[in-house]
């Protein structure tokens, strides 16, 4: 469907004895595997710091590696190295560097089960997660590869009524600061910083706290694959120092940010008090994430589609369903095949191929997830929360949680697990359902469910969101199919894996010879 340019790179039919069998082996060989994270300036590892304990959230008696955090010192050595290597890769042929990039798509692929160990034991993510994960990692490498040498292949020539050239260059802006969260390990770490090194920047990647075995892993591959050491360094280290630190550095050239929208306005305060220049800040952010379902809709579809995008990745997905809001004629039956849907649930450990959820990311996250169950259920109503399993004992699960309420103002803010909240409302209320939505300020994912095809297409074109899904689940955004990002305070945009999320990344320059 991509023509010869490029594929999306493809699942593993389970199905398939093939396939799964010698999937399966290799994936059990990193079973009780230990990795190690530190940060990598000039592709050295400096073993600063203290040496942290890497535990996993399915269960805190399980290591899974150690990790040093940066020091002020490793800082400064990472951001001189960046700098003094962006002169030689911005001036690297795109073509080489897009190969280098398309390399290490092939070294993704190639180490695949190890990767999903990673993600599966540092990250808590299911199976199907983790093999997803990989996937999206791999499809950003390739379409971003293409992108560049399309926008940078060649200057464009423009018009010369007087017989000068003049041209126009696209070219990288410097060192980029790439900032990740902890739900994407691999897929959100590796977008970034693939679209600004593939553009001619030199990076310092910032993974999240909880997921620097990842991370370093990637970077690793991506020093294997011919990304020069200086033109990426790897960061691990607390937000505060070292996302403080960088954001206020005027040698930063850009910054790209994934994460809350609340971190997303500390670094844009930080950008902002800087002496140097005026950099570029592309976030993307949290969302309030509504379903809108009509009394036309086939609630089957419906169930199915909402459980599955309020609870993959245990609803810790930005894109994630949050508010469903269902007109009264259908809610009572509606609800009743919710509860039956959310009963076959397997919450457990996310290593085994029948779960469908695993553990939130840690202690805090699940701490503040009952929390509010406990505040919400006493507003609204109950509807259901499914069992977990024995598996989950010695880890940090929430139970999916369905509770009805009155109106969208009573979350306050974000959520970022598996609770879904439904509203009912009257068709007469249909207006005022799309005001509360546009209220909340956020405007990521939107998900409608009509037969009514006017009027479906008429609550997409009044919602304002940056992704909007008819008649389906509205997670799992494919790159280069639903190019994926959001407005006001879901993000800056441009879109990832979309034809425009290169753009930020570059300067452009006209060159006037009067020849
Ligand atoms: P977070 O904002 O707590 O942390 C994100 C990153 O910012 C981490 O690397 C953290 O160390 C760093 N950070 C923290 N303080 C900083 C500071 N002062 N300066 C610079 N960097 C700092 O977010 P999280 O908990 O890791 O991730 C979950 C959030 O990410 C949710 O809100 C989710 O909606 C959002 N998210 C958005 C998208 C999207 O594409 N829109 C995708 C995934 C996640
Ligand atoms: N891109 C991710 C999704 O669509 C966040 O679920």
């Amino acid at each position: 469907i991509f023509g010869s340019e490029r594929q999306n790179s493809k699942g593993i039919n389970m199905n398939i004895a093939a396939e799964s069998r010698p999937f399966f082996a290799k994936l059990d060989s990193f079973k009780d595997s230990q990795w190690q994270a530190a940060p990598l300036v000039d592709g050295q590892p400096i073993l600063c710091g203290e040496e942290r304990k890497v535990t996993s959230p399915q269960n805190h008696g399980q290591q899974v590696g150690q990790v040093h955090f940066a020091d002020a010192e490793t800082i400064e050595k990472a951001v001189q190295v960046a700098n003094a290597g962006f002169p030689i890769w911005s001036r690297t042929d795109v073509d080489l560097r897009a190969g280098a990039i398309e390399t290490l798509a092939d070294l993704l692929e190639s180490h695949r089960e190890e990767l999903i160990a990673l993600c599966t034991r540092e990250a808590g993510k299911t199976l199907q997660d983790g093999i997803d994960e990989v996937r999206e990692a791999v499809d950003f490498c390739r379409y971003y590869a293409v992108q560049a040498r399309k926008m940078q292949g060649e200057p464009t020539t423009l018009p010369g009524p007087t017989g000068e050239l003049n041209e126009l260059f696209v070219q990288g802006r410097g060192t980029f600061l790439c900032i990740s969260p902890w739900n994407f390990p691999l897929a959100i770490f590796l977008g970034q910083v693939v679209a600004a090194l593939v553009t001619g920047n030199t990076v310092i990647a910032k993974p999240a706290e909880q997921t620097n075995l990842v991370a370093y892993r990637a970077v690793q591959l991506a020093h294997e694959a011919g990304i020069p050491t200086a033109a990426l360094q790897l960061l691990p280290g607390s937000g505060a120092l070292v996302g403080g630190t960088l954001t206020s550095d005027d040698r930063i050239a850009g910054v790209c940010f994934t994460g809350s929208t609340q971190t997303a306005k500390v670094i844009n305060r930080s950008l902002a008090g800087r002496d140097g220049a005026i950099v570029p800040l592309v976030a993307e952010t949290g969302g309030q994430n509504a379903m809108v379902v009509d009394s036309t809709s086939l609630p089957e579809q419906v169930v199915k589609d909402a459980v599955q995008s309020a609870f993959t990745s245990a609803g810790q997905r930005c894109s994630a369903l949050r508010v469903m809001y269902v007109q009264e004629e259908i809610a009572d039956k509606l609800i009743d095949l919710l509860k039956g849907a959310m009963a076959e649930l397997h919450v457990g450990n996310p290593a085994l191929h029948k779960t469908d959820l695993g553990p939130v990311i840690d202690a805090t996250a699940q701490s503040n997830l009952n929390g509010h169950i406990d505040r919400i259920t006493k507003e609204g109503t109950l509807l259901f929360q499914a069992p977990l399993s024995s598996e989950c004992k010695h880890g940090h699960f929430v139970q999916p949680t369905a509770v009805e309420i009155r109106h969208i103002g009573q979350l306050e803010k974000e959520h970022f697990g598996p609770i879904l909240h439904v509203i009912r409302y009257q068709a007469s209320q249909i207006d005022q359902v799309i005001e509360e939505i546009n209220s909340t300020g956020f405007g990521l994912t939107l998900g409608i469910h009509s037969r009514n095809e006017t009027h479906a297409q008429s609550i997409a074109d009044q919602v304002n969101v940056g992704n909007a899904y008819i008649n389906r689940n509205q997670v799992g955004a494919v790159v280069g199919v639903q190019p994926f990002g959001g407005q006001g305070l879901s993000g800056t945009g441009p879109k990832a894996g979309g034809p425009h999320y290169l753009t930020r990344f570059v300067t452009e320059k006209t060159r006037s010879n009067n020849i």
